[in-house]
């Protein structure tokens, strides 16, 4: 049934749409912290299995489910679940909960990236590269960026799939791919580059704790924008005839090629500018918004505005395609359930989320919040049983994953989804949620970490923090 509810214009088009929505600050700079610090080679030999086992089955169960019943996330739920149990619908819900909160903070940082961009022209960054992104991280500047990301995303996703999100990311995302190959080929050629690679390549099994495995899966999930409905919603546009299987694996695989890529631009960088001992085991932020700032500055005034500029856009493009499929999930929901116009339903949810994200533009703690709420809980939920969904109540997962191809693979991939997918989702996250390691470095039950948080569980993190944002917290 082509046509009310919209459709893709082509594969590439929604493989754009797609790919937009998977590559975000995510890949860009929380994949190769990660990777720089978990020990190079060893993490990413982790992310990979995971990848395979994990993320591949996680990614093409939830398109499955969209593709099969065109619908958004709570109906699609709802109408295959076998003798239609109409409570697998809250599993829907939850996913369009997670979006929207991680909506709250993601469009402000979305805000953060597009002020850089700007502050390349008014020498916002360049006159202060440590300073800037503490200047606008909080307050005035980010409620007014906010503004803007929200309307510019709103608009997108008021005038549809085809006509909006299709049009706006097979421009964007292509252009981003530019400005990621030519900063990854600028590095490669300046001398004192190699401690670059070194850093994220030479394996360090030593490194590898059961807290970083678990790490992999959190970011494994981020990163493909699983558990939260928006590869289930943007396969419910796909054509009949447009394989899952080829287009899922080809998103899972742009979006890990694009977070390597993006190691191999950051790390780099780093070393031939001479920063790496300063800045190499900086947080994601520190990463984005002052080492490579003061790298750019480095490099002189045409050189490094130039990148820099350049840098900045790129940022802006992955962070505002994710934050248009974030805001496409509540939206599909409240058109298909609430019978709302899409015009009146872009307006409404980007309102709502507008207010609660000027929450987090103002105050840091509820920022942290939203994104612990949304990735150690919602999400790893979402992911777990939306597959355990697709992989044992669902029907027809296996016929929709061998349609269009040759050989069949459907009945191994729901095997899947059925056993080794959702049990290394429990076990990662028990074991990075409950242990963490203490100050003398053995594994502790809900351990609070050392005095800078580092081992912290992740349940502790998410109790702190709470307490942090509403003010109960003891900052002894
Ligand atoms: N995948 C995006 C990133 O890596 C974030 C995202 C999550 C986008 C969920 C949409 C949905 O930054």
């Amino acid at each position: 049934m082509a046509g009310a509810r919209g459709n893709w214009n082509s594969s590439f088009g929604f493989v754009m749409a797609a790919v937009g929505s998977a590559v975000g600050l995510g890949n860009l700079v929380r994949f190769p912290k990660e990777l720089a610090n978990n020990g190079g080679a060893a993490f990413l030999f982790v992310y990979l299995i995971l990848l395979v086992l994990v993320g591949l089955p996680a990614i093409l169960g939830e398109m499955s489910l969209g593709k099969i019943t065109q619908m958004s996330p709570v109906n699609a739920f709802r109408k295959l679940a076998e003798g239609g149990g109409k409570s697998w619908g809250y599993v829907g819900v939850a996913g369009m909960i997670a979006a929207t909160l991680v909506m709250f903070y993601y469009a402000v940082m979305t805000g953060w990236t597009l002020n850089f961009f700007v502050g390349t022209f008014y020498d916002g960054w360049y006159d202060d590269p440590t300073g800037f992104h503490g200047k606008i991280a909080h307050g005035p500047w980010a409620i007014l960026f906010l503004a803007i990301v929200m309307t510019v995303t709103l608009y997108v996703v008021s005038r549809g799939v085809s006509g909006g999100i299709e049009k706006v990311t097979s421009i964007i995302m292509p252009a981003l791919f530019g400005i990621v190959f030519l900063m990854v080929i600028y590095a490669l050629f300046q001398p004192g580059m190699g401690a670059g690679y070194a850093r994220i390549f030479k394996p360090d099994f030593g490194a590898l704790t059961p807290q970083n495995i678990s790490a992999a899966t959190g970011q494994v999930f981020f990163s493909m924008s699983l558990g939260q409905g928006a590869m289930l919603t943007y396969a419910s546009y796909m054509e009949k005839k447009q394989s899952v299987a080829i287009n899922g694996t080809t998103i899972a695989l742009a979006d890990t090629g694009v977070a390597l890529l993006a190691a191999m631009m950051i790390f780099p960088t780093l070393a031939f500018t001479g920063l790496l001992t300063q800045y190499g085991d900086a947080g994601t932020f520190g990463m984005a918004f002052e080492a490579m700032p003061t790298a750019f500055v480095s490099m002189g005034p045409v050189a490094g505005r130039l990148l820099g500029g350049i840098f900045f856009l790129g940022l802006f493009f992955a962070a505002f395609s994710s934050a248009i499929s974030l805001l496409e999930v509540p939206v599909s929901v409240v058109v298909d359930n609430l019978g709302v116009v899409r015009q009146k339903a872009a307006l409404i949810v980007g309102g709502i989320v507008y207010i609660f994200a000027v929450v987090s533009a103002v105050n840091e703690y509820w920022f942290e919040l939203f994104d612990l709420i949304a990735v150690n809980v919602f999400i790893v939920v979402g992911v777990a049983v939306t597959t355990v969904f697709a992989g044992w109540f669902a029907k027809g997962i296996a016929k929709e994953l061998d349609s269009g191809l040759k050989s069949r693979i459907g009945i191994y991939l729901v095997w899947m989804m059925r056993t080794i997918t959702p049990v290394l989702i429990l076990v990662t996250f028990l074991f990075g949620g409950l242990w963490g390691t203490g100050i003398d470095g053995g594994y502790e039950f809900f351990s609070s970490g050392d005095a800078e948080h580092n081992g912290e569980a992740g349940f502790h993190q998410l109790y702190r923090i709470f307490m942090e944002a509403i003010g109960q917290w003891d900052h002894a």
